[in-house]
């Protein structure tokens, strides 16, 4: 750690000890549509899937493996007024995919939002990397989400603009990373997947812009949530996160929330193909914001 740093940094340790903002500012701007979002038993899936039942939309809880998680996020939109369904589905297998999809259109007629969120971690560095760590990254995090980008558009097009609803015939949000852009050494599965999210994204966006189809990513920072809580649960490992985040405090899944209801409504109805840094200024090389 640098030393002018250092009392500023004790400042800020203690702010991990500070309870998440309570959720604010969310208005019934997505009433009446229906959202699925993968990967929303925990972390940031949970926070965007209350986010947008906040927001008035009923959501579908996709999980993997945490069923009792999805079911209490489940009830907590119940809790909301929202209808709320719980579907299992691995993301990177076709099948359960599609059944997923149909399903959730069966039971609610159609879908409005998808959320392609699901995604994981398998570290190492790269003369250890196995191609199952490689695989399994890029597995779920890049093809499983050209697996529901691909059902979702498939949906959006056959019912068209309701504009009842919304000025979109759907919208689609892709959970990236700051890592779409900044390499990470020890993670070239992860950041490789991130990058191809960007792509995938940017390359979707332009193909379904004519059905009024939108598709926008989400590129979080340093999050607080399960997949990296060695690098927050210890005042050390707090303090030299918070050299990477100039913005002083870690985020919140509800920061990650707020972003993607906005970019679900019409507020955002003539935005398609960009990506949203939700980051606390992660990706603005902090290391320049001395020297240089
Ligand atoms: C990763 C986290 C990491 C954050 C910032 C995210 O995409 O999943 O583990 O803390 O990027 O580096």
């Amino acid at each position: 750690m640098r030393p002018e740093n250092q009392i500023m940094t004790s400042k800020i340790a203690s702010a991990q000890e500070e309870q998440p903002a309570p959720a604010i500012g969310y208005h019934p701007v997505l009433a009446g549509q229906a959202a699925l979002v993968t990967g929303a038993s925990s972390g940031i899936g949970q926070g965007v899937a209350l986010g947008l039942a906040r927001a008035g939309a009923d959501v579908v809880v996709n999980y993997v493996s945490d069923q009792a998680g999805a079911e209490a996020v489940a009830q907590r939109i119940e809790g909301l007024g929202r209808r709320a369904l719980v579907l299992r589905a691995d993301v990177s297998q076709e099948d359960e995919v599609e059944t997923m999809f149909a399903r959730a259109i069966a039971e609610w007629g159609t879908l409005h939002i998808a959320v392609t969120n699901a995604g994981l971690q398998r570290d190492a560095a790269i003369t250890d990397m196995t191609l199952e760590q490689w695989n399994k990254v890029l597995d779920v995090n890049l093809t499983g989400q050209f697996l529901c980008h691909r059902a979702a558009v498939r949906e959006f097009r056959r019912r068209g603009v309701d504009p009842a609803v919304s000025r979109a015939a759907g919208k689609i949000i892709c959970m990236s990373s700051v890592h779409q852009r900044i390499p990470w050494a020890g993670h070239a599965n992860y950041a490789a997947s991130k990058g191809g999210v960007m792509m995938l994204m940017q390359t979707l966006a332009q193909e379904v812009a004519p059905d009024r189809i939108r598709v926008n990513a989400i590129a979080p920072g340093a999050i607080r949530t399960p997949i990296n809580r060695s690098a927050w649960d210890t005042p050390e490992a707090y303090a030299a996160l918070m050299e990477l985040a100039p913005y002083g405090r870690i985020g919140e899944p509800d920061d990650v929330a707020q972003a993607a209801v906005w970019l679900a409504s019409d507020a955002s109805d003539y935005v398609t193909g960009t990506t949203l840094f939700v980051d606390g200024g992660m990706a603005l090389y902090p290391g320049f914001a001395h020297g240089g």
